[in-house]
């Protein structure tokens, strides 16, 4: 049956990803965005799909509430947030107020026009750190314990919406995500950053020690999962999503120079970002089990897929990179 949903953040990395995913599961479904274009939006991450298009900022309240009025959505999907943890240790402000504030305007105006769904998309970063040697995994009841401020206005947004579900009885999901990668990621992220810097034989800059472990998951991946969440998980209940794929960033780095027959001597170890943490790995048995979700696209044949693509849309990272000249410069001074 045809669905109208409302997608808030859907001008970003993986927003636009799901977009597309969507529109070929379910051509006939009605796609509303509601993104307010920050650095890390953008349309051209959508051209050639169908969607209606509201230029609108989540954490101003009077514009949601317009949004859910006038388009009367049946579901509502939020990636809409501030996303990169070091600019959130320059200037945590602004993710108080959009990834909190914003989320719970969202989860009012889903409230009074009774939505069917409300599916939140968080993090792994909420759950905190792993640390160093051990085989633990993040379980969807681990408890939250965040380190950096985008962590911290994620976790208090993850629990805003499952307060709505105890209190109202909103029916909302929750999603938690490893790290991604894949085709329109902003390219101050670490695989798209570490790409455009390696092109122009500019230094690769690990934080620290280089060894803080991520678990990567395809895009296209993660799109899946959020579309077998919001059709068929059960009302209230958080689902963790990863890839079983851990890497050191070292890895990262020397399979990118590799790939891109650059010499390893553009990686340099500079001083660590603020409460950096070591190990994020995932428990995704819960979204197998109850979904039949698991990862499709592995690592070693869609980290050349990626590659490729920012290498055939060299245009799209140069003006991207445009918007991040002040945060680069900032984040790398003095490193
Ligand atoms: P992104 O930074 O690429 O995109 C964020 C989008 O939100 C942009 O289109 C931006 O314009 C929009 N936005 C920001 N502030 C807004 C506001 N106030 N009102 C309306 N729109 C606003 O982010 P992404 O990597 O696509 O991440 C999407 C979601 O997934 C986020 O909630 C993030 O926390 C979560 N997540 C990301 C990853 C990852 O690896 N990238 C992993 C797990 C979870
Ligand atoms: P990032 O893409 O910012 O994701 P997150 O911190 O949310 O996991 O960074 C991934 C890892 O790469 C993280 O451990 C920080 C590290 N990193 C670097 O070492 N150098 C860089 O220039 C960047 C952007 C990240």
């Amino acid at each position: 049956m045809s669905k109208k949903v409302l997608i808030a953040g859907g001008a970003g990395f993986i927003g636009s990803n799901f977009i597309r995913h969507t529109k070929e599961v379910h051509p006939d479904w009605e796609l509303i965005v509601f993104d307010v274009l920050t650095y890390a939006g953008n349309l051209e991450n959508l051209e050639g799909v169908e969607y209606k298009f509201i230029n609108g900022d989540i954490a101003d309240e009077k514009a949601v509430e317009q949004a859910f009025e006038t388009h009367k959505p049946e579901y509502v999907v939020n990636f809409a947030a501030e996303t990169h943890v070091d600019r959130s240790i320059l200037g945590p402000k602004v993710f108080l107020r959009t990834n909190v504030e914003g989320t719970q305007n969202l989860l009012e105006s889903a409230k009074k026009h009774k939505v069917e769904r409300y599916l939140q998309i968080s993090t792994d970063e909420v759950y905190g750190d792993l640390g160093d040697n051990s085989n633990d995994f993040f379980r969807e009841d681990t408890p939250l314990d965040p380190n950096c401020p985008y962590a911290a206005s994620k976790a208090a947004a993850d629990i805003f919406v499952r307060s709505y579900y105890e209190t109202y009885k909103l029916p909302i999901l929750i999603t938690r995500c490893t790290n991604n990668y894949g085709p329109y990621q902003f390219p101050e992220k670490l695989i798209p950053f570490f790409i455009f810097r390696a092109l122009n034989n500019e230094t690769l800059p690990l934080y620290g020690d280089g060894k803080n472990i991520r678990d990567w998951l395809f895009v296209r991946d993660h799109a899946r999962a959020i579309l077998s969440v919001l059709e068929r998980g059960a009302i209230g209940e958080v689902y963790n999503i990863g890839g079983h794929n851990e890497k050191t960033n070292i890895e990262i780095a020397e399979i990118l120079l590799e790939k891109l027959g650059k010499s390893k001597d553009l990686i340099t170890f500079i001083k660590d970002r603020k409460a950096h943490d070591r190990r994020y790995a995932m428990d995704a048995l819960k979204i197998k089990k109850e979904l039949g979700w698991t990862p499709e696209f592995p690592f070693e044949v869609w980290i050349d897929e990626t590659i490729e693509w920012y290498l055939s849309n060299k245009k799209w990272v140069e003006n991207c990179a445009k918007k991040a000249e002040d945060f680069y410069q900032q984040n790398l001074q003095n490193r």
